[in-house]
């Protein structure tokens, strides 16, 4: 149930401080007013006390549970004010995550380097104060501290923090960050005629082989990311690191949320082809975006292939492909979406279903990035590999 009711510090919504009233400050939140935040956010399916359990969860995962994630609050009221007494009018969580940036190095080589990024998601404000900025106010307030933050043992700071919106550009155009522009394919659901037997060639993934798998992807991503720079391209890449603990977080959060909602968990996280050259793979997970929709993300496609002949790639990503398509249809799921496919994903999709539509993401799961290097390089970078894992 919804608390509507405005705090009784302020008498009234016309009481309500300027987003810009230097008696609004960042803070980090106590347990209370993240259950209070979680209560105010709980929508269907979730009950409020699901929704607090799911969220608990997931902030207790290997990429969350070592102070890597921060929750924000934007209160009003002074530093002494009791947490009792603060009104909280905007939150938010931050995540520190390992990435990778090459440069084109002075010689034309490419010069690799591991960093370590902020992610920012859950922006939130209560109904009751909205339109009044405290939103973008709080983005202002948290991009501030991220970026200065000296990283515990190291005396780096991060390379950039990036976000995923939700609501287009709004709250970020405003504070330096730079929108990427990325897209994304649906994949046609299975016609009640077809076969639910996946293709001959395909093993399905379990929880237990995705660490190993994420190895070799972190190990074929520095490749590509190390690869020599062509003279149309921007100096600058960036990714973020797809190793375990990315992919499990979203595994961890998939299941607790489908524990709550369906009373069942999934236990197939993706699928693999092998062919004579090589592998190609998907992890992927469900996502339950409202009432009675189920909804299956692949979180990262991997074609790790030397030498392999056109016709044998192809068909052999169909096969990752239609294994998509049969776990969703036992999942009985809405919808199935790739985020930023690789080009040789949208051919193969193309060729054994018709119709494929690339669409832009220009509302939803919009990336951003906030650079914290010079300035003057941000229109020199290239976010690799945008898809669905860095989202969170
Ligand atoms: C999105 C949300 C955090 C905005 O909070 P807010 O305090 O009202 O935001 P602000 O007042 O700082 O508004 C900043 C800008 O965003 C715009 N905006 C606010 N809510 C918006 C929405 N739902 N869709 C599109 N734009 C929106 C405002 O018009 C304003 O634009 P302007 O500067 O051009 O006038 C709030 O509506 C909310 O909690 N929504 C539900 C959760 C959600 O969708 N979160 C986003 C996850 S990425």
């Amino acid at each position: 149930m919804q608390d509507l009711t405005v705090p009784t510090m302020f008498a009234s919504l016309q009481d309500l401080p300027l987003s810009t009233s230097s008696d609004l400050r960042l803070a980090e939140s106590s347990k209370s007013e993240q259950m209070h935040i979680w209560n105010l956010k709980a929508r269907e399916p979730y009950t409020p006390e699901a929704y607090a359990a799911i969220e608990e969860h997931c902030a207790n995962q290997l990429i969350t549970n070592n102070g890597q994630m921060i929750k924000w609050v934007l209160v009003h009221g002074h530093s002494g004010t009791e947490d009792a007494n603060r009104v909280v009018l905007a939150s938010c969580h931050s995540i520190q995550r390992p990435a990778l940036v090459a440069r084109l190095g002075d010689d034309g080589e490419s010069k690799l380097e591991p960093v370590v990024c902020h992610t920012i998601r859950g922006v939130y404000c209560p109904e009751e104060f909205r339109r009044r900025g405290y939103a973008t106010r709080l983005i202002n307030e948290v991009q501030k501290v991220l970026e200065n933050r000296v990283l515990e043992h190291d005396d780096a700071k991060a390379q950039f923090t990036c976000c995923y919106s939700d609501i287009g550009n709004s709250i970020y155009r405003k504070g330096g960050w730079k929108a990427f522009a990325a897209t994304h394919i649906d994949l046609p659901l299975l016609a009640e005629m077809e076969s639910r037997v996946p293709p001959s060639n395909i093993e399905l993934l379990q929880a237990a082989d995705v660490d190993k798998l994420c190895a070799q992807d972190v190990d074929l991503m520095s490749r590509a990311l190390s690869r020599p720079f062509q003279p149309h391209e921007k100096p600058i890449r960036v990714a973020l690191l797809p190793n375990y603990p990315s992919i499990q977080w979203h595994h961890a959060c998939e299941e607790a949320a489908s524990r709550h909602i369906l009373g069942r968990v999934p236990t197939t996280k993706g699928a693999l082809a092998s062919i004579q050259h090589g592998k190609i793979w998907c992890t992927w997970h469900h996502t339950f975006p409202g009432a009675n929709q189920i909804e299956l993300h692949i979180l990262r496609f991997v074609v790790d292939v030397n030498d392999s002949h056109d016709e044998q790639l192809l068909s052999a990503i169909g096969a990752v492909l239609q294994a998509a398509r049969i776990e969703a249809a036992e999942w009985k799921v809405n919808r199935i979406v790739i985020k930023s496919p690789d080009p040789l994903v949208v051919s193969a999709a193309r060729r054994t279903f018709s119709k494929i539509q690339v669409e832009e993401r220009d509302i939803y799961g919009v990336p951003f990035l906030l650079w914290h290097g010079p300035p003057q390089e941000v229109e020199d970078i290239e976010w690799t590999f945008n898809e669905e894992y860095g989202d969170f």
